[in-house]
């Protein structure tokens, strides 16, 4: 069993903050996404690991990732030149999945616990995919499955106009070598991509055998902001461990889970778990509110944020109450309260509520 993490493609939707990273690195509590996917697929003892990367994006995911000994795992970089779809990333790792069965990853879905108990039932009955479904609200930005009374599923369509359910698919496959042959006879969809939802449906029209399941734990598709923080406020809740690697001084008050990074320096403040703090940051006169991450080389004074993701290198000065908010990096908000104007300098499709 191999492994493919798609991480290319053209992460449009978190703009501006993937204008200049990967949506995939986005950190849920200071963790990269794409660090959680490779966490579930060394946990059931995948070796082999391709990961897809696009020109654009790909030096950066090759930094941030290595060469896969955090995990103990090899991971082979595959180039993806154009944002062709999901079947054409398969296609495009051809050489390095062979004939191979493989679990093929999107690396910007987060889903609550591992993915051990699928990879048994596709090693017990063999079918040639097995496909993870989740109810939600917005069927229509998502593949969608239609299923028979008794589960059986019919039909499988990519973000249809008009939903047959509210079951989408989870961007987390298994697949047998017999997806190739299905992917070779696919065409390109509405939106010019060689879909892999189109390639599933192919399968069950060969008559291959389609496994369906129902995920029973939460799932995120983090492509945009309100899934974002409420992943972060999840993982949180869920995984964060607190412990104090830098200093904290007499005057201040940390109450429930805090993680707080090497080198960073808390004064006078207040901060409320669960919240991870990075490394080298400073918070001063401040108070961190529940559900907050705060990356590296943050500054932090006399100012008050909770559930919030701030990331590295930004730095927040006399800010009487930011919440719900997400802050890329190296971004100043400061309030210069001499000036009742606003005065700012925003990027590309930047929202701020005042
Ligand atoms: O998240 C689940 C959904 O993912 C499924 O319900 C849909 O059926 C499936 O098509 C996919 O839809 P999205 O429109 O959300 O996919 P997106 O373009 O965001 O790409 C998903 C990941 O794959 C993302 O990490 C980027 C990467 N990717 C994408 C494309 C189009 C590539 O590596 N190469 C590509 O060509």
């Amino acid at each position: 069993m191999k492994a493919l993490i798609l991480s290319g493609g053209k992460g449009t939707r978190l703009r501006p903050l993937t204008y200049s990273g990967a949506k995939q690195l986005v950190p849920v509590a200071n963790r990269p996404i794409l660090f959680y996917c490779i966490d579930n697929i060394a946990q059931i003892g995948i070796k082999e690991v391709g990961i897809i990367i696009s020109p654009e994006t790909g030096r950066e995911i090759k930094e941030a990732v290595g060469n896969g000994s955090l995990w103990n795992i090899k991971i082979q970089y595959i180039i993806q030149d154009i944002p062709g779809g999901l079947a054409h990333a398969v296609k495009v790792a051809r050489d390095f999945l062979g004939d191979s069965p493989f679990v093929m990853y999107l690396g910007d879905n987060l889903i609550g616990g591992g993915i051990d108990r699928f990879l048994h039932d596709f090693e017990r009955n063999s079918p040639d995919a097995l496909i993870l479904l989740k109810e939600v609200e917005d069927p229509k930005n998502f593949g969608v499955a239609e299923v028979s009374a008794n589960g059986r599923l019919i039909r499988l369509i990519e973000k249809p106009d008009e939903p047959p359910s509210n079951l989408a698919l989870v961007g987390i496959y298994i697949f047998s070598q017999n997806i190739h042959r299905a992917i070779e006879m696919i065409k390109p969809s509405k939106r010019g991509e060689l879909e892999i939802t189109d390639a599933i449906q192919k399968l069950i029209d060969m008559g291959f055998t389609v496994e369906s399941f129902i995920l029973d734990t939460w799932w995120l598709d983090t492509g945009k902001k309100d899934d974002l923080l409420t992943a972060n406020a999840i993982v949180l809740d869920e995984w964060l461990k607190g412990s104090i690697n830098g200093s904290v001084d007499g005057a201040s008050k940390l109450l429930g889970r805090i993680s707080v990074g090497k080198g960073s320096v808390i004064k006078s403040s207040t901060i409320r778990g669960p919240v991870v703090i990075g490394e080298n940051t400073t918070i001063e006169d401040s108070f961190v509110g529940p559900y907050t991450s705060i990356g590296n080389n943050v500054r932090i004074k006399n100012s008050s944020a909770e559930h919030s993701v701030i990331m590295d290198g930004s730095e927040l000065r006399d800010i009487e109450r930011m919440e719900e908010s997400l802050i890329g990096r190296r971004v100043t908000l400061l309030r210069n309260s001499r000036h009742k104007a606003l005065r700012l300098m925003l990027g590309d499709d930047s929202v701020v509520e005042v």
